[in-house]
């Protein structure tokens, strides 16, 4: 058992922040983050484009960010929370400059502002096309000086502990107190308590073939979250990338950033057609879910596998300059930008919904904050602003690390909890039972709930999940666990609640996905 005053999940941009703001204001208090890969590894290692941010230069507002991320929303946005994170981004922008962080600036010593769908001006900021590479390894840099923080990777967060775990109703709320934690490396599970758990769990992406997610985003925070009762929203609105560079066999799928469009690169068909002007004024700078939709739309009309991203007439020198990461994958992939196109194809990319939290970061059950991509705060509405993750991820982190200082002091570390019981189970015998198992949903969620989705397809990846989640129940009943097993059990949950709240949003609206 390890007792500490706060449990941080995950150690991507929110976890980060979170312990980092708590560490500092409690030196006295004790900070634990478990993370089940390398340190770093994390979806915010691997951001491109930038932190969107409204400087209010002359050229940019407020007022014109938070238009851009309502119109994205499609009117599912909570304003209040648009609002608060739009206005709060610039202090919270200068905080991790002041921890290290370099964004890019012009020879002017203004930041050099980057252009993506759906933002009406140039407004994000960024470290060439490495921006999440920067900001983590600034992050662990300055964690690493906190004395009180202590960072446990290669260790696997099972379950929240609440209330269940000692048969015992909750009086009002459920209350979480801790986590269950597999060691990989010793491959025993510990009980850790603590006064406040923050979860920073980040994406599911892995629930998909296609994704631009690295193997960590498999949604393990919303599944326990949800397994220990708290409310989850908004799981139906998976942002799909348009432009993830077509390399059949590769995973996770390479990003080509939408700052590329906004240095002007053009969508064309196999035939050579620029077909976006067609869907929207604004072309290939229309919000994410247009562009992912018309490419997906002249991919099924004329049966081909990707669509080009055109950048021959642009200044390649001064592309190399910007996108140095995306210029060096292209030519390694025998591809040269001045004279050939690059194959894309919509990708899965980023999850709008998530842990449902109020405007402080509290989840629905006591002593639990989510924060980052695995939290629904109602920013997004049904699509993300492009590069407003990483600018909610530190917002919500402040929020979160304001009132959980607040409130630690109340909460005792309540250690009457059994230790995690793994008896009757042996050691698993037939592992291709979890591989296998891992790629049928991924076949039946892309096939079936992918961009565009009807009833006829929902009712059966249904169907279909009842038996999937049925088998894997047997084998977690039965096996001394993995973190394969645990994962492919949290793939299952996210799967299902996607195709519940999908044929929810179906059954209140009729149509949802407009039809072009
Ligand atoms: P993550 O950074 O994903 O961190 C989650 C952490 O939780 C990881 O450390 C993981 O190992 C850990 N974890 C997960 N499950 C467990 C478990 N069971 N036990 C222990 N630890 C666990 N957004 C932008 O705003 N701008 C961009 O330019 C941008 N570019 C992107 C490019 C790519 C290729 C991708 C994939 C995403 C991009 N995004 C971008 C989205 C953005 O990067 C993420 O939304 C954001 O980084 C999420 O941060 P996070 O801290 O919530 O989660
Ligand atoms: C990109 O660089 O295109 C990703 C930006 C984002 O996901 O917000």
């Amino acid at each position: 058992m390890i007792k500490t005053d706060f449990i941080v999940i995950g150690s991507g941009i929110a976890g980060l922040t979170f312990a980092l703001k708590v560490a500092k204001k409690m030196p006295d208090a004790t900070v634990t983050i478990i993370t089940k890969s390398d340190e770093s590894e994390s979806n915010t290692k691997y951001a491109q484009g930038g932190i969107a941010v409204a400087l209010n230069n002359g050229f940019d507002s407020t007022e014109q960010h938070i238009a851009d991320t309502l119109k994205a929303g499609d009117g599912m946005c909570n304003r209040k929370v648009v609002e608060i994170v739009v206005k709060e981004g610039s202090k919270r922008l200068q905080e991790v400059i002041g921890w290290g962080v370099r964004f890019d600036k012009k020879s002017s010593g203004q930041f050099d502002l980057g252009m993506e769908g759906g933002h009406s001006a140039s407004r994000i900021v960024h470290h060439k096309d490495i921006t999440g590479l920067e900001l983590e390894r600034t992050l662990l840099r300055q964690i690493h000086k906190t004395k009180n923080i202590k960072i446990l990777s290669h260790c696997y967060a099972i379950d929240l502990i609440t209330e269940h775990h000692i048969k015992q109703k909750p009086l009002r709320k459920i209350n979480c107190f801790g986590v269950y934690v597999l060691n990989k490396n010793t491959n025993k599970i510990k009980k850790i308590l603590a006064r406040i758990t923050l979860v920073a769990t980040g994406g599911t992406g892995q629930v998909y073939r296609n994704t631009t997610n690295p193997l960590i985003a498999t949604g393990d925070g919303i599944a326990m979250a949800s397994r220990a009762g708290a409310k989850i929203s908004n799981m139906e609105f998976m942002q799909f990338h348009p432009t993830a560079l077509y390399n059949p066999g590769e995973s996770p799928s390479f990003l080509i950033s939408e700052a590329v469009r906004g240095f002007g690169a053009i969508l064309r068909t196999k035939q050579g057609k620029r077909f976006m002007p067609k869907y929207d004024k604004r072309a290939e700078l229309a919000s994410r879910d247009i562009v992912a939709r018309a490419i997906d739309y002249e991919m099924k009309k004329s049966g081909d596998n990707f669509v080009y991203l055109d950048c021959r007439h642009l200044d390649i020198k001064e592309f190399k300059k910007h996108f140095p990461n995306i210029f060096h994958t292209c030519k390694k992939m025998g591809i040269n930008l001045s004279k050939e196109m690059i194959p894309v194809v919509p990708a899965v990319h980023y999850l709008c919904g998530g842990i449902k939290t109020d405007i402080h970061g509290r989840t629905t059950i006591h002593r639990l904050y989510a924060c980052g991509e695995c939290a629904d705060t109602g920013l997004h509405g049904a699509n993300r602003l492009a590069s407003n993750s990483l600018l909610e991820a530190l917002v919500f982190a402040h929020r979160c690390f304001e009132d959980a200082v607040k409130k630690a002091k109340m909460f005792s570390i309540n250690t009457s909890f059994p230790d995690w019981n793994s008896k009757g189970t042996h050691h698993p015998e037939e592992n291709v039972l979890l591989t296998h198992t891992r790629a049928e949903l991924q076949m039946l969620m892309s096939d079936y709930v992918g961009i565009v989705r009807s009833n006829l397809r929902l009712q059966w990846a249904q169907k279909r999940m009842v038996a999937l989640e049925k088998e894997t129940k047997y084998l977690y009943d039965k096996n001394i666990l993995s973190p394969q097993l645990c994962e492919l059990r949290s793939l299952i949950e996210i799967g299902k609640l996607t195709i519940a709240h999908s044929i929810a949003r179906k059954q209140n609206k009729g149509v949802f996905f407009k039809v072009q």
